[in-house]
C-alpha cells in the first residue's frame, strides 16, 4: 500500500481533520486511563467484543485534546480494518512512517493502536518503541491471552492493563438518561431504578444492547459471532457443535459449581476438549471462573469452580431457562460488580466459601492478606428456611475466617441481623450496586 492511501485511512479514524462519534461518555474508564496515563508504560485494553474499548479510546483522545493535546500528536487505528491489505509488523512501521511524514506530530507521539493482535509479533514493535521513547502507546484487544501471554515476558513490568467492561449499574442507568443528583432525587425515582435494575437483570448492559430495541437480536448476533469469529476460527476449532454447546452450557448454569468431570458427563464430550474450550470461553471474556476459597492453596486449585457469565442479557438470550434463575442472574451482577472493583485494584481477590457440610458463602473478598468482607446473596429471605440456611452459613464462615464484615444482598429486604456478637447488612441489590460505585454515600447503608 502507498503511504497515501494509508493516510486516507487513518484520516477516518482520526481526530485531525474532523470530529469522531465518541458516544455516552463512561468517566469511570477515562478516568483511570488518565491516571494510568502518568505513569510511564504501555497501557493495554482488554475485555469482551462489543464492551465498548474502541469506544472508550475515542472518548480518552478526545480527552487529551480537550486539555490540550494538539490532535496530530494523537494517532488511532484499527489494525482490522478490512481496506488494509498488507500485515504483519513491516506494515505497522509503515502506517507509523506514513503518519509521521504526513501529519507531522510536533511532540513524542500518542499512539492507539486497536485490535493489534491482528500484527504478528507486534510485541517486538511495540517494546522498541517504547524502548526508544519513540511514542506513547495504548493497544487494544479482545482476547486477554494474545495480549498478556507475550506480552508478559517482553514488556515484563513495562505494561498496566485496564478491562473494559459492559455497563456498571450506575453507567446504566446515565444510558438510560436516569440521572439523580442528591438523595432526596433518589428516593423521588426509586421505582424508576428499581424497573431499570430489572432491565439490567434480563438484558445486561452491552452498551449497544442498552441503546437499541432489538436486544435480543442484537444479544444472539453476539453470541454467534463469538463463538464463530473469536473461538472457533481463532483456536482452529473443528467441532464447532461441541464449542457452541460448552458456552450454552456455562450461560445456562451460572453460580452453580462445576468440574470438568462433571460437563464430560452431562455433555458427553472429552475431558481434553472440556478443559481447552473452557479456557477459550474465558480468554474471550464470555465467563470467568470463580475457585473456592482455601488457606491452602492445593486444596483451592483442586476444589470445583463456579462459573459466572459475562453478562446477564447473554445467559437470558442463549442459556436454558430455570425456575431458580432470578437469584442466580441476582449473583451474577453482584459477581460482575465485585469484578469491576478488581480492576481498579489489582490487590482484590474473589473466592466462594464452603465447608463440608455444604454451608457456603456466595462471595469472600479479600484484599492483600486480609479479608475485607463475606457476601451472601439471597432473593427469598422471606422464606424462614432460606434465611436461617444463609446465616447459619454464615456464621460459620465468619468463624472459620474471622471476619465481621458481612452483608446479605436481597431483592427487597433492607436492615440488620445479629448474628451472635455481631451484625450482618441486609441491603437491596440497586442499593448496594449504587453504594458501591461511589453514587449513593455510605451512610445510607447505615440508615437502619
Ligand atoms: N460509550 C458509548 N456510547 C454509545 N454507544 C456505545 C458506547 N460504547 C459502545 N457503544 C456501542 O457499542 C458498540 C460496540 O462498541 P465498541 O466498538 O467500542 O466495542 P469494542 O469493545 O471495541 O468491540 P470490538 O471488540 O468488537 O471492537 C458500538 O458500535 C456502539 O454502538
Ligand atoms: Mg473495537
Amino acid at each position: 500500500m502507498r503511504k497515501d492511501e494509508i493516510i486516507q485511512i487513518l484520516d477516518d479514524w482520526n481526530f485531525w481533520n474532523r470530529d469522531q462519534r465518541i458516544g455516552l461518555s463512561r468517566p469511570i474508564y477515562t478516568s483511570r486511563l488518565e491516571y494510568l496515563f502518568s505513569s510511564n508504560q504501555v497501557i493495554t485494553i482488554t475485555g469482551p467484543r462489543r464492551a465498548g474499548k474502541s469506544f472508550v479510546m475515542r472518548q480518552m483522545i478526545k480527552k487529551l485534546i480537550n486539555n490540550g493535546q494538539n490532535p496530530k500528536d494523537i494517532m488511532h487505528v484499527n489494525l482490522e480494518d478490512p481496506r488494509f491489505t498488507e500485515s504483519g509488523v513491516l506494515f505497522l512501521e509503515k502506517i507509523f512512517q506514513a503518519y509521521r511524514e504526513y501529519i507531522s506530530p510536533q511532540n513524542t507521539p500518542i499512539l492507539f493502536l486497536d485490535e493489534i493482535q491482528e500484527i504478528e509479533g507486534f510485541e517486538k514493535w511495540i517494546r522498541m518503541m517504547h524502548e526508544l521513547s519513540k511514542a506513547k502507546i495504548i493497544i487494544s484487544g479482545s482476547n486477554a491471552s494474545l495480549l498478556s501471554r507475550e506480552l508478559g515476558t517482553l514488556l515484563t513490568g513495562r505494561h498496566i492493563d485496564m478491562e473494559v467492561f459492559p455497563l456498571s449499574f450506575g453507567e446504566f442507568l446515565s444510558f438510560n438518561n436516569i440521572a439523580f443528583t442528591n438523595k432526596l432525587d433518589l428516593i423521588g425515582r426509586e421505582w424508576e431504578i428499581k424497573g431499570a435494575l430489572r432491565k439490567y437483570i434480563e438484558y445486561g448492559s452491552f452498551p449497544e444492547v442498552t441503546l437499541s430495541e432489538q436486544k435480543k437480536e442484537i444479544l444472539l448476533s453476539y453470541f454467534e459471532d463469538a463463538i464463530t469469529k473469536d473461538l472457533l476460527r481463532r483456536y482452529k476449532i473443528k467441532k464447532a457443535q461441541d464449542m457452541r454447546s460448552i458456552a450454552k452450557y456455562y450461560l445456562s448454569n451460572i453460580a452453580a459449581l462445576s468440574t470438568f468431570k462433571s460437563i464430560e458427563r452431562a455433555l458427553d464430550m472429552s475431558i481434553t476438549s472440556v478443559k481447552s474450550y473452557t479456557g477459550y470461553l474465558e480468554q474471550a471474556y464470555l465467563v470467568f471462573p470463580l475457585k473456592r476459597f482455601s488457606f491452602k492453596v492445593r486444596e483451592q486449585e483442586k476444589s470445583p469452580r463456579k462459573i459466572y457469565a459475562i453478562d446477564t442479557g447473554l445467559c437470558n438470550a442463549v442459556g436454558f431457562r430455570f425456575s431458580e434463575n432470578d437469584g442466580r442472574l441476582a449473583e451474577n451482577v453482584v459477581f460482575m460488580a465485585l469484578k469491576r472493583q478488581q480492576n481498579l485494584n489489582p490487590n482484590m481477590e474473589l473466592f466462594y466459601w464452603k465447608d463440608v457440610h455444604h454451608r457456603e458463602v456466595d462471595f469472600v473478598v479479600k484484599e492483600g492478606l486480609e479479608i475485607k468482607s463475606l457476601i451472601q446473596v439471597c432473593w427469598n429471605m422471606h422464606n424462614e428456611k432460606t434465611r436461617n440456611r444463609e446465616m447459619r452459613s454464615l456464621a460459620k464462615a465468619m468463624k472459620e475466617l474471622n471476619v465481621t464484615k458481612t452483608m446479605i444482598i436481597t431483592d427487597e429486604t433492607e436492615g440488620e441481623e445479629k448474628l451472635h456478637d455481631n451484625k450482618v447488612k441486609l441491603i437491596p441489590l440497586w442499593k448496594w450496586l449504587l453504594t458501591e460505585e461511589g453514587l449513593l454515600p455510605a451512610e445510607e447503608f447505615n440508615r437502619n
